[in-house]
């Protein structure tokens, strides 16, 4: 996955890359494990593209190009968006298979369905057989779930569809729990008690202001703050609304809980 961060990024699936999501779609090695027609009728990422702009007027479906250097390298999306879930579906051009293109893209989709679009849950139906596809949602924390027979003439017929699905709690607990255990313990219990009197996290990050550092940024302000503070616990009132108002610290390098 190294340099996608400068490389890659994903955008609005737009006109200009239908010439190359035409190409790749046609390809059999993504067909096989796919509803995509095979073969791919000419024309085919055309019409894909006038549903995609129906299914974004009606907030029913949203697809991202994914790109490294400006080429379209896959396609990553949401569809059939109704009642808070939403299908996930991703392709990658086999010739960039396995340079973590679908990892990358699958979490800011992620991202985008649950922080944007407000989602409850998200699921995917996979082939019990496709290697790729299943580790890449297990990277992501979805949770495996029934075995289902398929009627798709094309895949074998011995194989079953795997339902995975993710809600939106499951996704920030996977997202954040390895920071929130690695936070300084004096404000893990801080957060233990803002949680339990209804605050909520914004963001975890890491290595943020400092190497090692761990960063837990609060909905709210704080309300169970408490007095004195731990030993070793800083308040200070930062009052800037650019980064945040209020941040507890501690540790070296800094841990730090703000609001
Ligand atoms: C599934 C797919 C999108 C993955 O795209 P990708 O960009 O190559 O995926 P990534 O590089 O992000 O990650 C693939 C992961 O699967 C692993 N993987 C790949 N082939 C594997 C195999 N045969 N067995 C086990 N793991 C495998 C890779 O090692 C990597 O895991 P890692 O990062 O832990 O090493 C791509 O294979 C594809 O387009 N397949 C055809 C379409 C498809 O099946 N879409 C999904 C429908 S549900």
């Amino acid at each position: 996955m190294s340099g996608l961060g400068t490389t890659g990024g994903i955008y609005p699936l737009a006109p200009h890359h239908l010439d190359d999501l035409q190409r790749i779609a046609a390809d059999a090695r993504i067909a096989a494990t796919t509803r995509l027609p095979h073969p791919y009728p000419p024309g085919g990422a055309r019409q894909f593209f006038a549903r995609l702009e129906r299914g974004r007027t009606a907030g029913t479906m949203q697809v991202f190009a994914i790109e490294d250097r400006r080429r379209l390298v896959g396609v990553c999306g949401l569809h059939d968006i109704t009642a808070g879930h939403a299908e996930l579906g991703f392709f990658v051009d086999p010739a960039h298979h396995g340079k973590g293109h679908a990892t990358f893209a699958v979490g800011l989709v992620l991202a985008y369905a649950f922080d944007n679009l407000r989602l409850t849950a998200v699921w995917a139906d996979v082939l019990a057989t496709n290697a790729a596809s299943l580790r890449v949602l297990d990277k992501h924390g979805f949770v495996r779930g029934d075995e289902r027979p398929h009627d798709h003439e094309r895949w074998p017929r011995d194989v079953p569809l795997i339902r995975h699905t993710l809600t939106s709690a499951q996704w920030r607990e996977h997202r954040d729990g390895p920071a929130l255990v690695a936070l300084h313990p004096a404000l893990r219990t801080i957060l233990a008690a803002e949680l339990a009197a209804g605050n909520a996290i914004r963001d975890v990050g890491r290595d943020f202001p400092k190497p090692g550092s761990v960063l837990v940024r609060l909905q709210q302000p704080f309300r169970a703050l408490p007095s004195p503070l731990p030993d070793g616990v800083t308040f200070t009132a930062v009052n800037d609304p650019h980064w945040w108002m209020g941040e507890l610290s501690a540790g070296t390098p800094p841990h730090l809980l703000v609001h």
